[in-house]
């Protein structure tokens, strides 16, 4: 029997564990306060934008909405982001990814303090992480850190296989889970769009995690029986539904679940991890600013 790894009740579990720190702070004075700024006219933007402010605010969190027009000048956004790194008030930054052409996505990330950065995309924080000691575990893969601890999937000593090697998902994941640690001792085998025989690396794995944005590539056939899958993907494709569209996943849904022993589902896997970890980090960056000692799950 496959088990559907339910990230919606996890994330659940994950904000309700977080509202022993919120109080932490409270008691200490303390209002913990997320700034997020969006630099560009995307739909999908504005709704991860506008999850995450409700997320803040349901969870006492305070949250600070920039929207900055997306044909302003470079400078407009750099100028905001050094007052936020100015205020004391404000312990979490995120700048909502992509910004514009003219403004450069490096010189976005190396520009947010990076005690504030709540995204752990600031290449100080990045150093971290590969060192073995994040300060901030980027969102999506603390997410699925968590998920398979939940799902009591100990990754220690099991051939892991990532799809995907990016900055924000594939490679800080496949950091995390081959770092010496809780959570880690796998053995991981990042794959990309230049690898050889995706499949043959996919079938030897214990664990797959699918990050690479095409739609239900991975598929059953490419699994062995029993694998845990965690499908990272949100794709839109066009579907006779009232939005014209709908969301599926990097894997093949159904074909995997009949070879796998557990699989998240899209939506309602990964995504919710994603925007809980950014409370944690909100957390953690107002905990440490301001010196009050808050416990993290
Ligand atoms: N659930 C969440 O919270 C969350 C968060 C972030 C992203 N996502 C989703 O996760 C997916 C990945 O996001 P991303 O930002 O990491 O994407 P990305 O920056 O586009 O990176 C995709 C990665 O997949 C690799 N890839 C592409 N085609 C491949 C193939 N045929 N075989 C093997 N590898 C292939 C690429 O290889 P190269 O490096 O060789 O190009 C690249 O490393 C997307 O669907 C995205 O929407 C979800």
């Amino acid at each position: 029997m496959t088990e559907l790894i339910d990230g919606e009740a996890v994330a659940a579990q994950v904000r309700e564990d977080l509202t022993g720190a919120v109080a932490t702070l409270e008691d200490a004075d303390v209002t913990p306060r997320l700034a997020t700024v969006l630099m560009n006219d995307k739909q999908a933007s504005e709704t991860y934008v506008s999850m995450k402010q409700r997320d803040c605010e349901e969870l006492g969190i305070a949250a600070e909405d920039i929207r900055i027009d997306a044909d302003a000048p470079a400078a407009e956004l750099f100028d905001t982001v050094a007052e936020l790194n100015a205020r004391e008030d404000v312990h979490g930054i995120l700048v909502q990814d992509p910004t514009p052409e003219h403004v450069p996505d490096e010189r976005v990330l190396s520009a947010v303090d990076p005690a504030k950065d709540v995204d752990g995309f600031h290449p100080e924080n990045v150093g971290k992480l590969v060192a073995g000691n994040a300060r901030f575990k980027p969102c999506t893969p603390h997410g699925v850190q968590k998920l398979l601890a939940h799902q009591g999937v100990d990754p220690d000593g099991k051939e892991v296989v990532v799809v995907g090697r990016s900055n924000i998902v594939g490679k800080p994941l496949a950091n995390l889970l081959v770092q010496k640690a809780d959570g880690g001792n796998a053995t991981v085998t990042v794959c990309h769009s230049h690898t050889d025989d995706l499949a043959a690396h996919t079938r030897r794995a214990d664990v797959v995690v699918a990050a690479c944005g095409v739609p239900e590539l991975v598929d059953g056939d490419m699994l062995s029986e029993g694998a845990v899958v965690v499908d990272v993907g949100i794709n839109r494709v066009d579907a006779d539904t009232e939005k014209g569209y709908e969301l599926v996943g990097d894997v093949d849904f159904e074909s995997a679940k009949a070879k796998a022993s557990a699989i998240t589902p899209v939506p309602g896997g990964v995504g919710p991890m994603t925007r809980a970890m950014l409370l944690y980090n909100t957390l953690k960056a107002a905990g440490e600013q301001t010196g009050v000692d808050v416990t993290l799950p």
